[in-house]
C-alpha cells in the first residue's frame, strides 16, 4: 500500500502515534522549514514534521543552533504550517526561550497559537522534568530531547555521541523515566549506542524517535536536507535518499518506505 497521502487522510494527533507504537507499526519522521517544502513532505506521507532549531544552520548558515531566537522559530513554524494537512506539527523551542517554567508556557504558547504548532520540543534532562511537567499541565504536548543535545554544543566540546559511559547511560535511562513520569508524550533520542536506545525503549511507554539511535526506536527522524544530499555535513546516521529518484516527493516517501518497513536504519547509520 502506498504511504502517499489523500485529502481524506486524518491529521496525525499524539495518540494516534501512542496507537501505531502499540500495534507496532514504525512511523516516519522529518524537518521542515517552509510552506513548500512542508506540503511535499506532507504529501509524501511524513507522520510527523518538525520545525527544528537546526534552521539555524541549514537555512541561516550558523556553525550552531544557538543563534536561533524565539522570532525565527514563530516566523518558520507559521510558513510550515501552511503547507501541512496531514502530519503531527511539532516545532523546536530555541535556546534560552525555556530556562523557567513560566518563560517555557508563554513561549511555547507562542509556537502553538501564532505559529500554528500542535506541539513543542525541548532538549534536556536533568533539569527539564518541573519545565515538562508545566508545560503538559497546562495542555501542550511535549517531545522531550536527550542523547545529543545541540544546543549544549559548547559544554559538551562538540557533536559527539553520548552514552558510551556507564554512569553517563545510567542517568540518560533515569532521565527518560523521569521525562515520561513529568508528562512528555514523546521521547526524541539522538546520537546514542543502539544497546542504550534499546534499554531505554524497554523503560517508557511513550513512542520513541530517534536519529542516530538505532533501529529498536518507534519512528525515525532526519533533517530534509541530509536526506536530499544538499547538506554540506554528511553524519553517519543519515542516507541521501535521493538518489536514483527523479523528484524530491519521491525520496521523502522512499525515506518514508524505508522506515516503516525497518530497512532503514540499517547498521551503518548507528553507534556502538
Ligand atoms: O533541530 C532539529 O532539526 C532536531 C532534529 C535533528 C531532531 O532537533
Amino acid at each position: 500500500m502506498s504511504t502517499h497521502l489523500d485529502n481524506k487522510q486524518p491529521r496525525i494527533s499524539i495518540p494516534g502515534l501512542r496507537k501505531m507504537k502499540q500495534a507496532g507499526e514504525r512511523f516516519a519522521c522529518m524537518t521542515a522549514y517552509d510552506a513548500s517544502f512542508a506540503r511535499v513532505v506532507d504529501r509524501a506521507g511524513v507522520h510527523l514534521i518538525l520545525v527544528g532549531d537546526s534552521l539555524g544552520m541549514v537555512i541561516q548558515g550558523h556553525d550552531s543552533t544557538l543563534p536561533v531566537t524565539m522570532e525565527d522559530m514563530v516566523y518558520h513554524t507559521r510558513a510550515v504550517a501552511e503547507g501541512v494537512t496531514h502530519a503531527l506539527l511539532i516545532a523546536d523551542m530555541p535556546f534560552m526561550s525555556y530556562a523557567y517554567p513560566e518563560q517555557a508556557v508563554h513561549n511555547a504558547a507562542r509556537l502553538m497559537q501564532e505559529g500554528g504548532a500542535h506541539g513543542v520540543k525541548l532538549e534536556g534532562a536533568e533539569s527539564q522534568p518541573d519545565i515538562v511537567e508545566a508545560l503538559t499541565k497546562r495542555g501542550i504536548p511535549v517531545c522531550a530531547h536527550i542523547g545529543l543535545q545541540p544546543q549544549a554544543v559548547h559544554k559538551l566540546g562538540g557533536y559527539h555521541v553520548q552514552g558510551r559511559e556507564e554512569e553517563v547511560a545510567r542517568r540518560m535511562e533515569q532521565d527518560a523515566v523521569s521525562l515520561e513520569n513529568a508528562g512528555a508524550d514523546l521521547l526524541l533520542i539522538e546520537c546514542v549506542p543502539r544497546a542504550l536506545t534499546a534499554a531505554i525503549c524497554n523503560e517508557v511507554s511513550i513512542p520513541v524517535i530517534g536519529i542516530g539511535a538505532g533501529p529498536d526506536c518507534d519512528g525515525q527522524i532526519l533533517v530534509l536536507y541530509d536526506i536530499l544530499g544538499v547538506s554540506t555535513l554528511k553524519p553517519r546516521f543519515a542516507k541521501d535518499f535521493m538518489s536514483g529518484q527523479d523528484s524530491i516527493e519521491a525520496a521523502v516517501h522512499a525515506y518514508v518506505q524505508a522506515v516503516v518497513t525497518g530497512e532503514f536504519p540499517g547498521a551503518e547509520h548507528c553507534f556502538d
